[in-house]
């Protein structure tokens, strides 16, 4: 079986399954797959300045932004996914697309960034992206853990976040941007970048404060 058959074997599996493959399958243009995500509004991805930067994907899902990440000029891009069906489906997308700097890790990225278990996978990464956690408030909580050596650590310059905003959190657009503002301002500089395309989301950049 070729990796594209295979790809789209996998994909049927997840047919009528919501939320799993969240982000579109695109291969040369074609839209294979549309997630809760759609393709054409995925703006947000122009706002990560990836060119020629070594980028981690954290909770890549199927690889959607790993591959518009390497498509945009990052010099080495690691995903990181628990589900393994998911990650696989990352994996061939990569592959079938023949992007060799994406890497995709499947795990958490809480293992991933145990340095006790895995002292080789502390690298020093230009950016960092998150969008993935369950409630907004717990993007704190992986920022706390990745600050504190004690926990996991994610050595960065700068983070992209997007924090969710599902509908039972009921926060408007003006609400989630000035909670990002302010508990973000925390970790370094925070900057709200744009609103995004799902559930009144915004995403910030935060330029890690080397003296924290
Ligand atoms: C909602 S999707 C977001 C995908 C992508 N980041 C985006 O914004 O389009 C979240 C993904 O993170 C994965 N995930 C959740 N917790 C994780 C963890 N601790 N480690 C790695 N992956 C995780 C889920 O399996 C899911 O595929």
């Amino acid at each position: 079986m070729s990796k594209i058959e295979e790809l789209r074997d996998l994909m049927k599996r997840y047919e009528g399954i919501n939320a799993c493959l969240y982000t579109p399958i695109v291969i040369y243009g074609n839209v294979l797959y549309e997630g809760n995500r759609k393709h054409s509004n995925q703006f947000r991805f122009d706002y990560i300045d990836v060119k020629d930067k070594i980028v981690c994907d954290l909770g890549c899902n199927n690889g959607y932004s790993s591959s518009r990440f390497a498509e945009n000029g990052a010099k080495r891009v690691i995903g990181i996914e628990k589900d393994p069906i998911i990650a696989k489906v990352a994996k061939l997308v990569a592959d079938v697309k023949n992007l060799p700097n994406v890497e995709i890790f499947q795990g958490t990225y809480q293992d991933y960034f145990d340095h006790r278990q895995h002292p080789e996978h502390n690298l020093e990464f230009d950016v960092v992206v998150f969008t993935s956690e369950q409630d907004y408030r717990g993007v704190c909580t992986v920022l706390d853990c990745a600050f504190n050596p004690d926990e996991y650590l994610i050595n960065t310059k700068t983070w992209y976040i997007e924090p969710t905003n599902h509908p039972d959190h009921k926060l408007s657009k003006e609400e989630i941007k000035e909670w990002g503002e302010t508990e973000l301002s925390k970790y370094g500089d925070v900057e709200f970048l744009t609103f995004t395309d799902y559930q009144n989301r915004g995403l910030f950049r935060i330029n890690v404060n080397t003296n924290n």
